[in-house]
């Protein structure tokens, strides 16, 4: 495209190299993989805006994270073995330290290793996630969110993969939580869930807040329930009542942080942390619940969820015993991954409810076009207190 032309929204589809979303998100640091899923000496083909790249742990514990094919003659690297905290690639034994240059080529009389390089990528583990710079030169400065920073037990989920643009999600709003999440809310009882919602959505240094109007409800409002926050250009932040087994009953609040990240353009992978002010024993007992109910529940959801969108059974009809936190990302999948990969945009008709999704594109079209015509680009100040906090706090 070029630099004079007016950017549509249409455009921000694309997320591979050199497309404007995907260069722009490069800009910033991005969750790849959790990173207790990352064992020593197990290698890991991952893909995140349209690029393979290979991660691996190495036996100090390190994280690395290179290119996918090996710079020789292309074989994958996540077949070779991890030797220290280098890696060797398993078609001619050649040895790459985490750096991506070559070190070792055994079968030559004479190495050239110094001249073979293959790009690496700077890594940092926080919350339980790995995040990585894809972008060109210097990484900027890391971010860290202080509602993390605070005492409490912090429960990394699984990584979500759901096949549809990363746009599906990042449009998700608040007024589709009654009539989304109607039948799990009616089977659990949980008629807060159910009242109709409005939003008010202002801009802020870090992108925009959203603080919720729930009609009716009679519980004092806060901001744990009432604010949400989204970090420019792909975080989402919230607080709500923990759905976990055994804790449903106690007034006991999360915050949860979501990544969406773009896979390709057709697939986002969902990074989301959770912090729970409960220390100690009681923490570890909380993320326990919250790990094994994962566990159990994880390899059946979206079984459901494609029958669900086959038409062959209802959400009414998902199991009573089923928990309220997979019920409702079956949910939101049958929502999101049944708008179609690329939903229609362009043919929508927006109204004045959906101003977080106007909002969202404004920022981001501002932001993108900036980048294309090589002015400078907006600097997002992260808070520095927490924002997620109970009214009596
Ligand atoms: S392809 Fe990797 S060493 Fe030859
Ligand atoms: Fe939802």
């Amino acid at each position: 495209m070029s630099a004079q032309a007016k950017l549509q929204f249409a455009d921000l589809e694309g997320v591979g190299p050199g497309t404007p979303a995907g260069e722009y998100l490069r800009k910033f640091w991005q969750p790849v993989f959790r990173a207790s899923d990352l064992l020593p000496r197990r290698p890991k083909p991952i893909e995140i805006l349209g690029e393979k790249f290979t991660l691996y742990r190495g036996d100090s514990g390190r994280i690395f994270l290179v290119e996918y094919g090996c710079p020789h003659r292309g074989a994958p690297m996540l077949l070779g073995w991890v030797e220290g905290d280098d890696l060797r690639c398993r078609y001619h034994g050649w040895k790459f330290d985490g750096t991506g240059q070559c070190i070792e080529q055994p079968d030559l009389e004479v190495s050239s290793a110094h001249r073979v390089k293959m790009r690496s990528y700077p890594v940092r583990e926080y919350l339980g996630v790995v995040f990585a710079y894809l972008g060109q030169g210097e990484a900027p400065e890391f971010i860290t969110y202080p509602d993390f920073e605070k005492p409490g037990v912090i429960v990394t989920d699984p990584q979500e993969v759901v096949p549809c643009t990363f746009w599906n999600r990042l449009d998700n709003d608040i007024v589709h939580i009654p009539w989304v999440h109607r039948a799990t809310a009616l089977r659990k009882g949980r008629l807060d869930f159910i009242v109709p919602r409005k939003e008010v959505v202002e801009e802020t240094p870090y992108g925009w807040k959203s603080t919720r109007i729930a009609k009716g409800r009679t519980t004092n409002m806060r901001d744990m329930s009432g604010s949400a926050h989204f970090f420019m250009p792909n975080a989402y932040q919230f607080g709500v009542r923990t759905r976990i087994k055994g804790f449903e009953d106690r007034d006991l609040w999360d915050t949860k942080i979501t990544w969406t990240v773009p896979v390709n353009d057709t697939t986002f992978v969902a990074f989301d942390v959770t912090h729970t002010p409960l220390t100690g024993e009681e923490g570890e007992r909380y993320a326990q619940s919250k790990y094994k109910q994962f566990e159990t529940e994880a390899e059946d959801r979206w079984d459901l969820a494609d029958k669900v969108l086959a038409g062959e059974m209802t959400l009414e009809e998902l199991p009573d015993e089923l928990s309220a936190y997979t019920a409702f990302a079956i949910e939101d999948y049958v929502t999101q991954v049944g708008q179609g990969t690329v939903a229609r945009r362009g043919q929508e008709n927006l109204v004045e409810t959906d101003r977080k999704v106007t909002l969202t594109r404004r920022l981001w079209l501002h932001e993108v076009q900036a980048m294309l015509d090589g002015e400078p680009l907006s600097v997002w100040k992260m808070p520095s207190e927490p924002l997620q906090v109970l009214a009596a706090e």
